[in-house]
């Protein structure tokens, strides 16, 4: 066992200890648009539910190099809406494609040939491929650290009829949820309940 003193690491050393020790996580393919119209599509990982009632999530969001904000992160500012889809495994290559620093004049549902479906409370279109998507407003935003927080409220949840049970349950092995393993892609299941 080694023991490190976070002060001592560098940013490098601790995004890889931070990515392989925080796992598996979670993938908010999200979908925001520019005050020009352009969509933008991107995954982040540093992801997870912030309440259930209200529903609300939140992503972090890293800064550009000279404390730039992403495209992603600009766009949520200034709309103040945005929407996360969840991604099914078989759809890896698009999502890794779509975290490429496009420039913010690029659709990038067109890069990675996703379909945009209008979304009924926000401006962001939802991705029609994806199983369960959900409309955000924003919440508010934090920087605590090296990263921007967004907090945004839930306010349509999309869920497909495969993937809904009667009891309102989500069938997550019907939806087969894509999962960030360090650098690296991870598939979520089998799934087991342990013996009492
Ligand atoms: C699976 C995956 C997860 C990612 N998670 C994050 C994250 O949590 N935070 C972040 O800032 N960037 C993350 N990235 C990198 C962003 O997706 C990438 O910088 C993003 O596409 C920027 O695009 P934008 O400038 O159009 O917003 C991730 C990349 C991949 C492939």
């Amino acid at each position: 066992m080694r023991s490190m003193e976070s002060a001592d690491l560098s940013p490098g050393e601790l995004f890889k200890l931070l990515t392989g020790a925080v796992v598996p996580r979670p993938i908010a393919w999200t979908s925001t648009i520019s005050e020009a119209g352009i969509n933008n599509l991107s995954p982040f990982s540093f992801f997870t539910v912030v309440s259930s009632e209200p529903p609300m999530l939140l992503l972090s969001l890293e800064y550009k190099e000279g404390g730039w904000l992403k495209d992603s992160a600009e766009n949520i500012e200034k709309t103040g809406e945005f929407v996360v889809n969840i991604v099914s495994s078989d759809m890896a290559g698009a999502v890794n494609i779509s975290s490429r620093p496009f420039p913010a004049a690029v659709d990038e549902f067109t890069q990675v040939e996703m379909t945009p479906l209008p979304s009924l409370r926000v401006r962001p279109p939802r991705v029609q491929e994806s199983l369960i998507s959900m409309e955000c407003v924003l919440h508010s935003t934090f920087h605590p650290g090296s990263d921007r927080l967004v907090v945004g409220e839930i306010v349509v949840f999309h869920v497909a009829e495969q993937v809904l049970m009667p009891d309102g349950r989500i069938d997550v092995s019907g939806l087969d949820p894509l999962g960030r393993v360090a650098n690296q892609f991870t598939y979520t299941g089998p799934l087991f309940s342990p013996p009492r």
